[in-house]
C-alpha cells in the first residue's frame, strides 16, 4: 500500500480544491489557474517541503538583522505538482521484440512456441504479468554511456529470454535528463543492447510536460547545447528561451559567460528587455553555472519576470522556479566519490537568493523521490502493460532497483514498492550492510542482475529458469526435447 503521508513528510495537506491557491499577498508560487485544461493534468501533493534546503548550509553567512524573518509557510503550488493525466503518445513503434537481433521467422517460431509453453504454465504466466521492475539508470544499468555488464543480461531475461519466453514488464525511471525522450531512448538502446521504447521511459522532466498548460514564456536551463529547447518545445511550451539566446542579445549580462561563436550562431536573440518570463525551468545539469545562476537570480529578483528590472518586493512579484530533480550527487565514470548534480546547483541558487534577500527561496522539485513522479510511473507502467500484454492494469508486485537510497529507495519505500539497493552506484556499503537511513526493504545486491533474479525467484519460484530453450517441447509439459532424447 502506498505510504506517502503528509504528516510523515512534514508537508501541509494538499488543498482539496484545485483553485485554492494562496493570494499573491501570501508571496507564494502561484500558477495561473485560468490557463489549465483540467482534463489533461493531475495535481499531486508534493512529498517534501518546498522551502529552501539551503538554510542548513547558511550558518556562515551573516544576514543583516533587518532582513525579514525566516518564513515557515509553504507555497501554494508546492503542495501539488501537475503531471500529465496520461502518458505521452509515443511517436515511435512501441512493439519490442524479445530479441531485437533475431530474424522475423525465427521470432515468429519462437513466439508460437512460447505461447504454447505459456498455455501449459498459466499460474507462472499470471505471476510474471503481476510483477514489474522499475529501473533507475545511472548506477544501476549504466555509468554515463558505459554499460554495467550485468544489466544487459537482466534486460535480456526480462525481454523474454526465460523459461516461459515471456516479457516481464519493466520501465526505466531516471532523474537524468537534458535531451528528448526519443534521443535518450535511442542512446540507451545502443548502450543496453536492446530496444528501449519511449513508452517505457521516464526521465526527470518527463512529467513536467504538464506545466506547458500553465506557462507560455519560459527560461529553460541545463544540458548540452540547445537540446533542452527541443525538449520544452516537444512538451508544448510556446515560447522557450535558452540562456544562450539571452547571451546572444547581451553578452555582458554574464561577466563569466561560456559562449562560443558556434553557440552564438545557433542562438535566437531578440530584445529580452521586452519579454515577460512566466517561469524558470531547470531541466538538467547546468553546463555554465556562472551564466545560469546569474540569469536565474536576475529573474527571481526582477519585477514580474522582466530582465533588467529589480522588484521593490522581490517576493511578491517573483516568478516560479522548477527543478526537474533534487539529487545532490550521482555516479559517473570518475574513479573517486560520486559527482555533484542538479540538487547541489539548486542549493547554490537558494543560498545566493537567501544571501541577497534574506528570504528562503520557494521552489518546486520534480523527480524521484517525489510522489508525483511515482504516480506518473504507475500510469506509464499500466500503459506499457497494455502494449506488451494487452492488459491495461498495474501489476501488484513492483520492484524498484536503485543505487541512491535518498531518491530511488526512499521514494519506492514510501510508495509501497519493493525496493532493491545495488552496490554499483551511489551506495557504497559493504557486504551485509543496508543504508541506515533509507534501507531497501527487499534487499541489497551486488548488481542489478542479482536483484532481478531474487525478485523473479520470489514471484515465480526458486527453480525458475533464466534462459529460453529453443528445443523445448510444450507437449512434453515444458521438458526440453533433448532431455527426453
Ligand atoms: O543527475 C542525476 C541523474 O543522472 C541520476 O540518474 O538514473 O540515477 O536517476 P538516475
Ligand atoms: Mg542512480
Amino acid at each position: 500500500m502506498p505510504r506517502f503521508d503528509d504528516a510523515d513528510l512534514a508537508v501541509d495537506p494538499a488543498p482539496q480544491e484545485k483553485d485554492s491557491q494562496a493570494s499573491s499577498s501570501d508571496h507564494t508560487i502561484s500558477i495561473p489557474a485560468h490557463q489549465r485544461r483540467d482534463s489533461e493534468v493531475v495535481e499531486v501533493p508534493a512529498s517534501r517541503s518546498s522551502i529552501s534546503d539551503a538554510a542548513q548550509y547558511m550558518h556562515n553567512l551573516s544576514l543583516s538583522p533587518s532582513m525579514r524573518e525566516h518564513r515557515g509557510s509553504r507555497n501554494s503550488f508546492g503542495t501539488s505538482l501537475p503531471i500529465p493525466r496520461s502518458p505521452r503518445p509515443s511517436r515511435l513503434s512501441s512493439v519490442v521484440t524479445a530479441d531485437g537481433n533475431r530474424g522475423i521467422s525465427a521470432a515468429v517460431t519462437r513466439d508460437i512456441l512460447a505461447s504454447q509453453v505459456q498455455d501449459m504454465s498459466k499460474e507462472k504466466v499470471k505471476a510474471a504479468k503481476n510483477m514489474a521492475f522499475v529501473f533507475d539508470i545511472d548506477g544501476v544499468l549504466a555509468h554515463g554511456n558505459e554499460l554495467i555488464p550485468e544489466a544487459a543480461e537482466a534486460l535480456k531475461m526480462l525481454n523474454g529470454d526465460n523459461e516461459l519466453g515471456i516479457k516481464i514488464p519493466y520501465i526505466l525511471l531516471t532523474n537524468g535528463g537534458g535531451k528528448t525522450e526519443e534521443a535518450r531512448t535511442e542512446q540507451l538502446s545502443e548502450i543496453l543492447g536492446c530496444p528501449i521504447s519511449t513508452d517505457q521511459f521516464i526521465q526527470s522532466h518527463t512529467p513536467m510536460r504538464a506545466l506547458a498548460e500553465y506557462y507560455e514564456t519560459v527560461l529553460v536551463l541545463g544540458g548540452e547545447g540547445f537540446k533542452v529547447r527541443e525538449v520544452a518545445e516537444n512538451y508544448g511550451f510556446k515560447n522557450v528561451v535558452h540562456p544562450k539566446d539571452i547571451l546572444a542579445w547581451d553578452p555582458t549580462i554574464s561577466p563569466w559567460r561560456n559562449f562560443t561563436p558556434e553557440e552564438r550562431a545557433q542562438a535566437r536573440p531578440r530584445d529580452f528587455s521586452k519579454v515577460k518570463f512566466d517561469a524558470i525551468l531547470v531541466f538538467a545539469d547546468s553546463r555554465d553555472y556562472a551564466t545560469d545562476m546569474q540569469l536565474i537570480i536576475d529573474l527571481l529578483l526582477s519585477e514580474n519576470g522582466r530582465l533588467l528590472t529589480r522588484a521593490k518586493d522581490p517576493v511578491s512579484s517573483r516568478i516560479p522556479i522548477y527543478f526537474s530533480q533534487g539529487d545532490l550527487v550521482f555516479p559517473t565514470d570518475h574513479k573517486g566519490p560520486p559527482r555533484m548534480t542538479q540538487g547541489a546547483f539548486r542549493i547554490g541558487v537558494e543560498a545566493m537568493y537567501k544571501a541577497l534577500t534574506g528570504v528562503d527561496l520557494e521552489r518546486v522539485v520534480y523527480g524521484k523521490p517525489e510522489l508525483a513522479t511515482y504516480k506518473y510511473a504507475d500510469e506509464v507502467l499500466k500503459a506499457w502493460m497494455e502494449i506488451i500484454h494487452n492488459e491495461q492494469r498495474l501489476p501488484e508486485n513492483i520492484y524498484m532497483v536503485g543505487d541512491n537510497p535518498a531518491s530511488d529507495i526512499i521514494g519506492g519505500n514510501m510508495y509501497g514498492w519493493n525496493t532493491c539497493l545495488v552496490r554499483t552506484g551511489v551506495f557504497q556499503g559493504k557486504e551485509g550492510e543496508n543504508d541506515p537511513n533509507n534501507p531497501a526493504n527487499f534487499g541489497v545486491f551486488d548488481n542489478v542482475l542479482e536483484a532481478v533474479k531474487a525478485a523473479v525467484r520470489k514471484e515465480l519460484g526458486q527453480e525458475f529458469k533464466f534462459k529460453w530453450n529453443d528445443k523445448i517441447n510444450p507437449v512434453l509439459n515444458g521438458e526440453s526435447i533433448s532431455a527426453v532424447e
